[in-house]
């Protein structure tokens, strides 16, 4: 698949068909994840793939009902991907925590690669970290930083809307047009 068409065409998928990801597909997934840039090339992350009906209801809770995410973890989706990291394992740098940056970039890499297999996913920030943390048995030293559902969605939203570039991008100074 080309690059730029996932990342142009990948989107947060919060309705999943009930089939199951086949093995193959996890492992290329994970793989692409695995490659990610990190702070000293530490690799603070870790992943927990969920299938387990109790362990999944358990994830569920720890998300609002009024988030738009829940049903997927809870009622659809066959997998979910808890996103952990550990942040004495990566570095800061006046005040700034690269730890999340680690675990974001390594998602990113995660959910494009779901993409290209034609899987969705949805980062959810917005759950219960106490109640993730139970779910799964996940140390006190680890953040829970992401959920996501892993699985086939079934649909494909269209391209959302961004900002234009000239919103966004500056030539040499701050707010001088590119
Ligand atoms: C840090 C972060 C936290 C997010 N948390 C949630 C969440 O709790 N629930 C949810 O439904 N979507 C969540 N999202 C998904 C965003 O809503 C979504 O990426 C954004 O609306 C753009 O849509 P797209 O991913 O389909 O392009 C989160 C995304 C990011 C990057």
């Amino acid at each position: 698949m080309d690059l730029y068409q996932a990342l142009r065409d990948r989107r947060s998928i919060r309705k999943y068909k009930p089939d199951p990801v086949p093995e193959e597909k996890l492992t290329r997934i994970l793989d692409a994840a695995r490659m990610a840039p990190s702070w000293s090339n530490l690799q603070c992350w870790k992943f927990i793939i969920v299938r387990d009906p109790h362990r999944k209801k358990i994830l569920a809770d720890s998300i609002p009902g009024t988030n738009p995410a829940a049903r997927a973890v809870g009622k659809t989706a066959p997998a979910v991907v808890v996103l952990c990291a550990d942040p004495r394992a990566s570095g800061n740098h006046d005040g700034k925590d690269y730890y999340l940056l680690d675990a974001g970039l390594a998602m990113q890499q995660l959910m494009l690669a779901a993409y290209a297999e034609g899987l969705g996913t949805c980062w959810i920030a917005w759950f219960d970290e106490a109640k993730a943390r139970a779910a799964c048995d996940i140390p006190a030293e680890y953040r829970v930083v992401a959920l996501s559902p892993l699985g086939v969605p079934v649909n494909q939203p269209s391209t959302r809307l961004r900002k234009e570039i000239s919103e966004i991008v500056y030539k040499e100074e701050w707010g001088k047009p590119l």
